[in-house]
């Protein structure tokens, strides 16, 4: 076993096609449940450029994100994110669908919104490719509710929050076992503070953002989890695109 005071060469010089990538991100067990976070971050730990995530991406960073999609069973996001990054006509390209469907994967992945407040518009629902869920609570407001039925699956879990044990039990019980979480910092924090993070996948784009942009997670508390290191690739341009799981399942991948 390596001493971890070892330090190794990053750059091997091959370059990856999207099997590959693909593989390099395969789970052992796509039936067992498995969240796994995705997020871009400046070198000095800004979340955002000018309010959203869109301004840090690079060109390697936009094709990881798409090949993450193509392997998820749904897609998790928060609803501050939607507001702020604007999901609307959310649908992977015929690519990932050609893909999904030769694996054995429906055609596209819904979404599953997060939000206590019910503050989404159904028509922004109603452009996306399937059925979206929205994941809420028992307290949420029933009007708001009524509305977004006509477009999506409502799924209660919680009461005032929503719990993600539950609403990564809920839609894995449901056929959707690997769910991609997308942020933003503020669901997060919650998923890391109970427990549901098995892998984060972060983009380190090669730039200083300065400033007082937010982190990739936004808590009061501190939750420590220990990770364990996956695999690291680089793009010409600088882009770090870490692989990080839960430490104590590092040997099942
Ligand atoms: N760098 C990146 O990779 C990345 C990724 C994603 C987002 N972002 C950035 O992050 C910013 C948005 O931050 P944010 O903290 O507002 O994002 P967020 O976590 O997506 O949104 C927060 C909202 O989501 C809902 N929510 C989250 N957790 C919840 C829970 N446990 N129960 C019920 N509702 C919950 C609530 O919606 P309601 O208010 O409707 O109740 C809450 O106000 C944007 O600027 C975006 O660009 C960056």
């Amino acid at each position: 076993m390596a001493a971890s005071s070892e330090i190794h060469v990053l750059q091997s010089g091959n370059v990856l096609t999207d099997e590959q990538l693909l593989a390099s991100y395969a789970v052992a067990d796509r039936t067992m449940p498995w969240l796994r976070a995705n997020f871009v971050s400046s070198i000095d730990g800004a979340a955002t450029h000018e309010g959203t995530s869109g301004g840090l991406g690079t060109e390697a960073d936009g094709r990881v994100f798409a090949l993450l999609r193509r392997l998820a069973d749904v897609i998790v996001v928060g609803a501050g994110t939607v507001r702020q990054e604007g999901y609307r006509n959310l649908a992977l390209d015929d690519d990932a669908v050609a893909w999904r469907t030769s694996n054995g994967l429906s055609a596209q992945p819904p979404f599953a919104l997060v939000s206590a407040s019910l503050r989404i518009e159904p028509d922004d629902l109603a452009t996306y490719a399937t059925r979206p869920f929205v994941i809420t609570t028992q307290s949420a407001p029933a009007e708001a509710r009524a509305r977004l039925e006509a477009v999506a699956e409502v799924i209660v879990a919680g009461d005032e929050q929503v719990d993600t044990v539950e609403l990564k039990r809920t839609l894995a019980e449901r056929g959707y076992p690997q769910q991609h979480g997308e942020g933003g910092p503020t669901l997060f924090a919650t998923m890391i503070g109970q427990g549901v993070v098995d892998e984060l996948c972060l983009t380190v784009s090669p730039r200083l953002e300065g400033g007082s942009a937010r982190r990739i997670v936004d808590a009061a508390e501190a939750t420590p989890q220990a990770m364990s290191l996956a695999h690291v690739l680089s793009a010409a341009d600088g882009t770090l695109l870490l692989r990080y799981v839960r430490a104590s399942q590092n040997s099942e991948h």
